[in-house]
């Protein structure tokens, strides 16, 4: 179960906090971790904490964080040579601190894989000497001459960072959010001790999970506080389904388990201001996303109907996304006339070949384009009628929450985060105009047919009615602020009541 907190209201007032994680927007992105990265702490530091963000030195985000200034050289294992602190600025007012180990960040491209598609063989070192690093900030063992209170890691690029921290004395509070337990960090035994991690870790209690070396176990077992990106996933990690095999841990520590939602960065993502877009429009002039789409339809080759539904999609091109899903309703919708399809992503190569040919097979009417694209991405959120989203999990989900905004009606299957920010559009709602979106609840290719056929009846249906559904969506507000004052009621409950190390 979700647990609720007893303490009164957060007081942030110069409540230290080192923000970790391995992206942040606009330094670099890959997903949704990095829109969070790059908007939850500078939302903190409005609400009066001093958050500091760290992220490894990629060339990208050292050279979008200019100017910076070395700080001080640490040692850390997992590096050959001494690392050093830069120290720069994300935004206008968040001291941002890049651990620069260049062996093993000084890497264009992809922060996690190489140019094609393969984990870097180092990954358990690289982010093992960040974890390292990190821990050297958390003790001001850095020459920083800050100690943060707490330190919130992201994913298990920082999951080593609780383990280590519950290993010494005086030190800062940690929470740890799992923003996808799909990916856990898991690596050889050599790892373990290539890093120089003290022995007592390697235990089922520790770090160790079926003999091998879980990164993300350090944040499950040892941190204070534990959160995910929605209320939903939050339970949904706690069961066989969604657990990864770890559901078991996080039945052990569901006390200590919240599910907030991620919020969103309405200065980046406002169809109002959006710079990427032609035209801007709000809920009160709709009717000029007209524009946008005739843009979007020409930017793709898809032929200009004002009157086509067309059907958007962005995402990592991952089995988790159920791209396949809408591969297998693919010429059922083509067989729709006045439909179409705008695709945007990149990952499996079997899932972009299979795109690229539906592409091909239906010119004017399915686009394709694989790769990484943020400003498409904006265009595609300002220009589609429809999102579709239909993940079989999805702890949160940023662009569904995008898509309310810009008045792109989503279609999503009932998980996660998915599930809490999307209501479905039953003939009850219609009448109170409470609904938001198409929802599904199997992921299968009938069940999301269905959700499709329910939104090209309601495009079509005489009357303001699709765009009522739009603007009811473009209403809602997911700004940062509530789940950011939630974070720190976590940060002071972690900071009260420190969890018992695991191992004793
Ligand atoms: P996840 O983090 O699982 O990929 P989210 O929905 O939380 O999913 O966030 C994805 C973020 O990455 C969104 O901001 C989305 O616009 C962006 N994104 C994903 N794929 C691409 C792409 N191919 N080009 C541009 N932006 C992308
Ligand atoms: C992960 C999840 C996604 C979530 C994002 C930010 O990448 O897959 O659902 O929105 O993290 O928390």
């Amino acid at each position: 179960m979700q647990s609720t907190l007893s303490h009164p209201g957060p007081s942030a007032a110069d409540l230290k906090v080192l923000f970790a994680a391995s992206e942040a927007a606009p330094l670099i992105k890959t997903g949704g971790l990095a829109d969070v990265a790059g908007s939850l702490p500078p939302s903190l530091r409005r609400l009066g904490a001093d958050v500091r963000l760290i992220l490894p030195a990629y060339p990208e985000a050292v050279q979008a964080a200019i100017p910076i200034k070395p700080l001080a050289a640490i040692k850390v294992w997992g590096a050959d040579e001494p690392v050093r602190l830069l120290e720069g600025r994300l935004g206008e007012d968040l001291p941002l601190y890049l651990v620069d180990a260049p062996g093993r960040f000084n890497r264009h491209g992809n922060p996690y894989v190489d140019a094609h598609g393969k984990d870097w063989r180092d990954n358990p070192l690289r982010f093992g000497a960040f974890c390292h690093a990190i821990v050297a900030v958390a003790m001001d063992r850095a020459g920083l001459q800050w100690q943060p209170e707490v330190v919130h890691c992201n994913d298990w690029q920082t999951g080593l960072v609780p383990a280590l921290l519950a290993e010494e004395w005086n030190r800062p509070a940690t929470v740890f959010t799992i923003h996808n337990l799909a990916y856990q960090g898991l690596f050889d035994r050599r790892c373990f001790n290539d890093l120089h991690l003290p022995n007592r870790l390697w235990s089922p209690f520790g770090l160790e999970f079926h003999r091998q070396l879980s990164f993300i176990k350090g944040g499950l077992a040892f941190a204070d506080w534990l959160t995910t990106v929605s209320p939903t996933y939050a339970e949904e990690i706690q069961a066989p389904s969604h657990g990864f095999g770890l559901e078991g841990l996080l039945q052990h520590r569901s006390k200590r388990l919240a599910g907030v939602l991620n919020g969103v960065d309405y200065a980046v993502w406002d169809p109002s201001r959006d710079p990427h877009l032609p035209t801007h429009f709000d809920r009160d002039s709709l009717a000029d996303k007209g524009a946008v789409k005739a843009a979007l339809q020409r930017r793709l080759g898809l032929l200009e109907a004002p009157d086509a539904l067309l059907f958007g999609n962005i995402s990592r091109l991952v089995e988790q996304k159920g791209v396949d899903l809408i591969l297998e309703v693919l010429e059922r919708l083509m067989a729709v006339p006045n439909t179409q399809l705008a695709v945007l992503g990149s990952g499996d190569p079997v899932l972009e070949e299979a795109m690229r040919a539906a592409a091909k097979r239906h010119p004017g009417r399915v686009a394709a384009e694989i790769g990484y694209d943020d400003p498409l991405a904006h265009l595609i959120e300002g220009g589609a009628d429809a999102f579709l989203m239909p993940s079989r999990f999805e702890p949160c989900g940023l662009n569904q929450i995008y898509s309310l905004r810009y008045g792109t009606v989503p279609i999503v299957h009932a998980t996660g985060g998915l599930a809490d920010t999307v209501i479905d559009n039953t003939p009850a709602r219609q009448l109170t105009g409470a609904a938001t979106g198409f929802v599904f609840h199997e992921p299968t290719p009938q069940a999301l047919w269905g959700a499709i056929e329910r939104a090209i009846d309601y495009y079509h249906r005489p009357g303001p009615f699709w765009q009522k559904l739009a603007q009811a969506g473009m209403a809602q507000d997911f700004s940062w602020n509530k789940s950011a004052t939630r974070y720190l009621e976590i940060y002071r409950e972690a900071e009260e009541n420190p969890a018992h190390h695991p191992l004793g």
